[in-house]
């Protein structure tokens, strides 16, 4: 059956192209990116920056390239990954939030981690976690039901869904105590200090930055914080039920396969903060965007309520049932990726791209490029969700890198993937999703690609 057949399609349509931030000029200064880089990264890119395969530029003393080739992400980021680290502008910005968690180990640390920690996210552990997204979703869509038709902020609303999803799959409680102090960390540490001042850009890790003593302190508190929380669940006890029940058993009971190493309690906390933070505002953006992009395009809109209403109603329906749901998350993946970009410093010489690599030049593989270059798709800016509906021809594997690709691909990919269907789904199917503020929403880019706004949008039974 055809697409068309299948989502009852008959008309053609013309595609929506949401709107975007106006394109930086291609000769922008140096010190002009600079400034822009610090509130929207997205805004420092240029016309060519779209059609090029390759955008060379200096980062203070160091070369940097945006790599837009498939062959070039390839050998940076799967073949020849182990010589291009974390830069050290992410490891100043995060450390302080994620410590030596994952996301930003390095050599034999990471890939101890890795092998730890990848059992707890396998699409069989993933599916354990299931019926903690679902009760959460299933809160989530009453307190929507209980105020439909008023104006609602759907941003705020999904950042408090994810948060909740985050805080039951690892800990199995409710947020409720301590979601609030929770949402109130990261507000407090993406709104003030995540952003990277001059002097963060430009001064080696081991030389403080005067932004790096607040975040210092911040640390001190935020980690106070997270040991309270793992207080809090080593108190509510293990279960004997196998299999465990939440990612913080899962993770208890992680064994590096080599070692038979567990977690120390320090690596434990760092574990528990990096997946939260990488896991919630990613997915939570990730939900946003779509509901944005379907109240934009109420047919698509109609579509998804279609089948989730051919798929089981009113309850949660099994995710395999929900293709169409999957493919507008896909898309919207594509739009607004949440990791806009991805960058890396080199640790040796080396050659991409023709290019001669010296240590410490940065490379810069940014999705948000990626995924609208005009070399790479058809009507790179317009929302087509059927371009990732089975059956049609897939994208180039490293062309559409949401999460990433090679032995540091996201490991939350299937968790988040299930995760955000099952909610766009149940939301969809219950309500009629309008924008009352028909001002266009843009993206910017600090860490992940968040709406400069939270505009408001009204629900209403279907
Ligand atoms: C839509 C949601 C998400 C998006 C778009 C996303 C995106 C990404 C990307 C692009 C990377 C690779 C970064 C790089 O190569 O430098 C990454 C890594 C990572 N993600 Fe996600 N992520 C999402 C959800 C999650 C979830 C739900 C979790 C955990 C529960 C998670 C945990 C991580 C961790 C720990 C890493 C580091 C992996 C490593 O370095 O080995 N993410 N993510």
């Amino acid at each position: 059956m055809s697409i068309a057949e299948a989502y009852d399609i008959t008309e053609p349509r013309t595609p929506l192209v949401p709107p975007t931030p106006p394109r930086a000029p291609d000769d922008m200064t140096a010190l002009g990116r600079l400034a822009a880089l610090r509130t929207n990264a997205i805004a420092t890119w240029g016309a060519r920056a779209y059609q090029d395969d390759l955008v060379k530029g200096r980062f203070f003393n160091h070369a940097s390239y945006i790599l837009n080739t498939p062959e070039a992400i390839r050998h940076v980021l799967v073949d020849n990954y182990e010589n291009y680290t974390r830069t050290v502008t992410g490891i100043r910005v995060l450390r302080p939030i994620l410590g030596q968690g994952l996301l930003l180990a390095e050599g034999r640390a990471w890939k101890h981690q890795r092998r730890t920690l990848a059992p707890a996210f396998t699409p069989r552990a993933v599916g354990t976690l299931v019926p903690h997204m679902i009760s959460a979703t299933e809160e989530a869509v009453a307190e929507l039901q209980a105020g439909a038709g008023a104006p609602v902020d759907l941003r705020e609303a999904m950042q408090r869904l994810a948060l909740e999803i985050a805080g039951r799959t690892m800990f199995s409680f409710e947020m409720g105590t301590h979601g609030k102090a929770l949402r109130d960390f990261v507000i407090e540490y993406g709104t003030t200090l995540a952003s990277p001042r001059f002097l963060d850009l430009l001064l080696p890790l081991g030389w403080p930055s005067p932004r790096d003593i607040s975040r210092a302190f911040f640390r001190k508190r935020w980690t106070r914080f997270v040991g309270e929380l793992i207080a809090a669940r080593r108190a509510a006890g293990k279960s004997d039920s196998a299999p465990p029940r939440d990612l913080f058993e899962l993770m208890l009971a992680a064994r590096d396969p080599e070692t038979g190493e567990a977690f120390s309690d320090d690596q434990l906390g760092d574990q528990v903060a990096t997946m939260i933070l990488a896991g919630h505002e990613t997915t939570a953006t990730a939900l946003f965007w779509a509901l944005y992009l379907l109240a934009l395009d109420p047919r698509t809109q109609d579509d998804v309520a279609g089948e989730v209403r051919g798929a089981g109603g009113g309850d949660t329906p099994a995710i395999e049932r929900l293709p169409f749901t999957r493919a507008v998350l896909d898309e919207t993946l594509r739009l607004y990726p949440p990791a806009f970009l991805i960058a890396r410093e080199a640790a040796g010489p080396d050659s991409v791209a023709g290019q001669s690599i010296r240590r410490q030049d940065v490379i810069l593989i940014a999705p948000w490029l990626l995924h609208r270059h005009e070399k790479l798709w058809d009507n790179p800016s317009a929302f087509m969700p059927a371009r990732f509906m089975p059956g049609a021809p897939p994208p180039d594997r490293f062309a559409y890198l949401p999460f990433g690709v090679g032995p540091r691909i996201c490991i939350g990919a299937h968790f988040a993937l299930v995760e955000a269907t099952l909610a766009l789904a149940r939301i969809v199917g219950a309500f009629r999703i309008e924008l009352i503020d028909r001002d266009p929403v843009l993206p910017i880019g600090i860490v992940t690609t968040q709406p400069e706004r939270s505009p408001m949008f009204r629900l209403t039974r279907r």
